[in-house]
């Protein structure tokens, strides 16, 4: 029996090869709560290596969909064929695209949806045509999920709180750029430990190369479960 905190882990699959993705999820399935295949490993091994984790774990698709409303409702179905738990797709698609995705998804598939990507700031936002501030952009973004029927919300854990004052239980909060105290940040600009986005309100931790970049991915899981239990 996993443990509450290990159910809370998503082990962010995001290695070169489907050999190596496999390794990760034989050695740790019985230690987290469900495995991120993101888009290195999508395009990399397709569908197949979603089949195979079928029997290792609960897959969370990390495709971040954003394309007109037809396309993202058709792979929202197809996604759901192959029995995926959870899916993202990108909220600044608008209310037609995330209608369409909420529309197009199965029972028990959680939406989400991707407000500002953690590895963007303020800057970033100034370079693509938004003034507002990351955090109020963030808030436009889960208003507009909300209010259209998304699921759940990737957000940085320094905006899981703000979301979850505003949203309170009736969505899930998954948080990405999680860095456990001695870890190297990486691309990561908006970080935090495990503890403290829990603490924040995540309800999902997203974690990769804390755990994957490591020589003992498994030892790696086992020390952020004790910091959160
Ligand atoms: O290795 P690291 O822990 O930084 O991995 C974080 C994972 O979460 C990556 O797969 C990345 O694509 C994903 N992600 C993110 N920020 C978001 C949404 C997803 O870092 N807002």
């Amino acid at each position: 029996m996993k443990s509450p905190a290990a159910e809370k882990i998503i082990v962010a699959l995001d290695v070169a090869t489907e050999k190596e993705a496999l390794a990760l999820m034989v050695l740790l399935s019985g230690e987290v709560g469900a495995f991120k295949i993101g888009l290195q490993s999508y395009t990399t091994t397709g569908p197949g290596l979603i089949r195979a984790a079928f029997l290792l774990g609960p897959v969370f698709l990390d495709l971040k969909l954003h394309d007109i409303p037809n396309t993202v409702a058709k792979a929202v179905e197809s996604a759901g064929k192959l029995g995926v738990k959870m899916l993202t797709i990108h909220l600044s698609g608008g209310s037609e695209m995330i209608r369409a995705a909420v529309a197009a998804r199965s029972n028990n598939m959680l939406l989400l949806g991707v407000t500002v990507l953690t590895s963007s700031t303020d800057k970033t936002l100034a370079e693509i045509g938004i003034a507002e501030k990351t955090s109020d952009h963030v808030l436009r973004l889960a208003r507009l999920g909300v209010a259209n029927g998304i699921d759940g919300l990737v957000a940085s854990p320094h905006e899981a709180r703000m979301l979850r004052d505003e949203f309170g239980d009736k969505i899930k909060i998954v948080t990405p750029g999680i860095r456990p105290a001695e870890s190297d940040p990486g691309d990561q600009k908006r970080f935090a430990t495990p503890r403290e986005a829990i603490d924040a309100g995540a309800d999902y931790l997203v974690i990769g190369r804390p755990v994957t970049g490591t020589v003992d991915p498994k030892a790696a899981v086992q020390r952020i479960v004790e910091e959160l239990a």
